[in-house]
């Protein structure tokens, strides 16, 4: 039987960036994964252009049963230290918005910086390979494969979660932690579209294509970024980041002109000519047909000199109390993420071995570890990767 001191399973990124750091030290690793190429996700990441990490990624970015567990991680291989392999590879990148990091090229610059390190340190990479089963024998584990059985010291999970089940995403990190006794928290889709009833959509339908700078929040979470009206309700990146603390039956608090008192602004334009339309005095902070639609929905297509304080009370609410509830999402089908994983009790958060099962690892995103939207769950695949790659 072949022996390695490291098998991976999982040639991802956390599972590549810990392939590289074993081979540096000196380990012979091998590297399998049952899909055809390397590194899918990161190929259709950030829109082709991969957002590869975040300069200000920090443990308040991250959710998980345990918060504190990610500190380690992050702290011993930093955003820094990937931006500067990053730039050690002369790949140009540029910041999009909030500290996000893209590619000026393409996501495939990333793979190649991986694949090139995994090769000139020996580590070997077979795909298309499917892990029948594992054993345990002793202090080594046999990782049944249909070629025939490998052997090795230390075996690390890089499975990924369940999201995107077309790309190759399985539930096998989980089983294996479930064959050896290793915790999990109970998973669900993440940084994933929010689905509305037909009444609600309806409503909507007419403000398809407009976008607002939003303020949304859901259980003590909330997010200033972009919202977006779709076809299918809302959608953008502050959507996206609340799906990931919403709960069926929760409401979610949209503010579309955080900042502004709209009451205050109703007010003053009451006083000085009123004369004028609540959608003219609107427009000024809302697109015009976003201004529009909640003058109609709201039942004030008048001037404001008709309107007392409490009318104009419920346009602030309007624009910047809207409550709305999602009835669902659209599953693990379109999420980015998985929420949830191996229990975060259960590892090391030095080295990411688990606790119980001595040689046994789990990294990147199949652990209860999940980042914001924005370059943060590649930078918990390389810290937790390069961790375990210091470990194995
Ligand atoms: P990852 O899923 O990358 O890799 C796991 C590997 O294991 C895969 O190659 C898979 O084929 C293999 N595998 C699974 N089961 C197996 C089995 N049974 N046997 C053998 N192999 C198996 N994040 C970010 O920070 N910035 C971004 O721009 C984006 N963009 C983005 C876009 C889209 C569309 C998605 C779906 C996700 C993102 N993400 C992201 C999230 C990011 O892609 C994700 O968090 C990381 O890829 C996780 O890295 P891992 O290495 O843990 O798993």
């Amino acid at each position: 039987m072949e022996f390695f001191d490291v098998v991976i399973v999982g040639a991802g990124a956390a599972g590549m960036m810990c392939a590289i750091e074993a081979a540096k030290r000196g380990r012979s690793v091998l590297v399998i994964d049952h899909a055809r190429a390397a590194g899918e996700k990161i190929r259709i990441s950030g829109g082709g252009r991969c957002n590869f990490t975040n300069i200000h990624a920090g443990p308040r970015n991250f959710l998980s049963r345990n918060p504190h567990f990610c500190i380690s991680a992050l702290k011993r291989y930093t955003q820094h230290d990937f931006l500067a392999l990053v730039k050690s590879h002369g790949i140009a990148f540029h910041e999009k918005t909030l500290g996000q990091l893209f590619c000026d090229g393409s996501a495939t610059q990333i793979i190649a910086l991986l694949l090139d390190g995994m090769k000139r340190h020996g580590a070997q990479l077979r795909l298309n390979t499917r892990v029948e089963k594992i054993d345990k024998a002793g202090d080594r584990f046999v990782v049944g494969l249909a070629g025939g059985p490998v052997g090795c010291a230390s075996l690390v999970v890089a499975s990924g979660g369940k999201s995107i089940p077309k790309m190759g995403a399985s539930g096998f990190g989980y089983e294996v932690a479930a064959q050896f006794g290793v915790g999990i928290v109970e998973t669900r889709p993440a940084l994933v579209p929010l689905t509305f009833e037909p009444n609600t959509l309806e409503r909507l339908k007419p403000l398809a294509g407009i976008a607002v700078d939003a303020q949304v929040s859901c259980n003590k979470a909330r997010f200033d970024e972009a919202m977006l009206f779709t076809h299918r309700g809302i959608s953008g990146p502050s959507i996206l980041q609340i799906s990931s603390y919403w709960r069926e039956g929760d409401e979610i608090g949209i503010a579309m002109a955080p900042g502004v008192d709209v009451f205050g602004v109703l007010r003053e334009a009451r006083a000085r000519n009123g004369k004028q339309a609540v959608q003219t005095v609107l427009s000024a902070f809302l697109p015009k047909k976003l201004a529009q639609t909640i003058a109609e929905q709201s039942g004030a297509l008048k001037n404001l000199a008709d309107m007392p304080d409490k009318e104009l009370r419920r346009i602030e609410a309007a624009v910047n109390g809207w409550r709305i509830k999602p009835s669902g999402s659209e599953g693990y089908r379109t999420a980015e993420v998985t929420l949830g994983g191996v229990d975060t009790r259960d590892l090391d958060s030095r080295t990411m071995a688990a606790r119980s099962v001595p040689g046994l690892y789990f990294i990147g995103e199949v652990v209860d570890v999940t980042g914001w939207l924005g370059g943060y769950n590649f930078q918990w695949a390389w810290s937790s990767g390069w961790c375990a790659g210091q470990a194995v």
